[in-house]
C-alpha cells in the first residue's frame, strides 16, 4: 500500500473528531499536562520513557519539589540523582537528566532549544523525545510516533504490518490539526490507553518488558539500591545474596561502569561521581 496519499481526507477529518472529541471528555489529568515547562515536560518524557504514568506521577511530582529548574537540577549530585530515581528503573536516564541539565546551563544559557537538531545533539535526547518536548512544550505542528500511537494508527487505518517507518511518518504529520499538536498528540495517548482494547488483530501489544526476577535489570537496580546505603559494595557478596552468577554479576557491573554509572576497581563498586 502507498503511503498517507491513498487515505482520504474525510478519513482524517473524522479520526480527528474522534481523538480531540475523545480526549476533551476522557482526558487523563497528569501532572506534565498543567504546564508548559520545557524543563518540566523534558522530566516527564524521560521519566514516561521506560516506565508506566502510574509509577512515574509521583515520582515526577518529588523530582520537581527537589530540583524545579535546569539550574537547580545542574547541581544535583549521582547520588541525589539516583535516589529521587529510585523505583523508576533504568536509572541511567536519571544521570542523563543530570547530564543534560548541565549542558543547557553551560552551551544554552539554561534555556532548552527550540530546533530539532540542536535538541538530538544533547545528552539522552532522541527523535521521538526531541518531538514530544516540541509538540508538549511549544504545541508546534510536527508529529511524534510512541509505541501507543503506533498501535493507534496501524489500527485505525488498518495498515499493514509491512508499513514503514517513513510511510507511518507521513501518516503522522498529515493528521495533525493545525494548532493542536499538544491536545492531539496527548489525546493520541490516551485514546490508545483508555479507548482502545490491549490486544488488537495483528498487532503487537504495547513492548512488554521481559521478567524482572532473573534479568540484568534486576541486578542493576540491586547494586544502586545497595550503594545508595552504603559508599562501596563488593560485587561478590551481591551476588551471593541476590543467588546471582559471580561472573554475570561482574559482567553487568562493567558494563554500569562503562556507562559511567558506577566505578568498579576489582570487586569493589562505588557511584560514579
Ligand atoms: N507517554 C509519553 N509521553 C506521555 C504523555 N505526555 N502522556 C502520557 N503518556 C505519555
Amino acid at each position: 500500500m502507498a503511503g498517507s496519499a491513498s487515505i482520504p481526507y474525510h478519513r482524517i477529518a473524522s479520526f480527528r473528531r474522534t481523538v480531540l472529541g475523545f480526549y476533551a471528555q476522557h482526558g487523563r489529568k497528569l501532572p506534565w499536562r498543567v504546564t508548559k515547562d520545557p524543563y518540566r515536560i523534558t522530566v516527564s518524557e524521560i521519566m514516561l520513557q521506560q516506565t508506566q504514568v502510574e509509577r512515574v506521577i509521583p515520582k515526577f511530582e518529588a523530582w520537581i519539589a527537589l530540583w524545579p529548574d535546569w539550574r537547580t537540577l545542574s547541581t544535583a549530585s549521582t547520588r541525589e540523582l539516583l535516589h529521587a530515581w529510585s523505583g523508576l528503573g533504568y536509572n541511567r536516564r536519571a544521570l542523563m537528566l543530570g547530564k543534560l541539565a548541565k549542558a543547557i546551563m553551560e552551551k544554552h544559557h539554561g534555556k532548552l532549544p527550540r530546533q530539532p537538531e540542536v535538541l538530538e545533539e544533547l545528552p539522552g535526547i532522541g527523535p521521538y523525545t526531541s518531538r514530544a518536548i516540541l509538540i508538549f512544550a511549544f504545541n508546534q505542528d510536527i508529529a511524534t510516533i510512541d509505541t501507543n500511537i503506533r498501535r493507534v494508527l496501524l489500527h485505525q487505518f488498518d495498515l499493514p504490518p509491512t508499513t514503514t517507518k517513513e510511510q507511518l511518518e507521513s501518516l503522522a504529520q498529515r493528521l495533525v490539526p493545525k494548532g493542536r499538536s499538544r491536545d492531539w498528540h496527548n489525546g493520541l495517548m490516551d485514546y490508545s490507553r483508555l479507548a482502545l482494547p490491549r490486544r488488537l488483530p495483528r498487532i503487537p501489544p504495547v513492548s512488554k518488558q521481559g521478567r524482572f526476577e532473573g534479568s540484568a535489570r534486576q541486578v542493576r537496580g540491586e547494586v544502586i539500591r545497595q550503594l545508595l546505603k552504603q559508599k562501596t559494595v563488593d560485587i561478590f557478596w551481591l551476588a551471593g545474596r541476590i543467588k546471582r552468577d559471580k561472573a554475570e554479576v561482574l559482567k553487568i557491573a562493567k558494563s554500569m561502569a562503562r556507562e559511567g554509572v558506577v566505578r568498579l576497581k576489582g570487586r569493589t563498586i562505588t557511584l560514579a561521581e
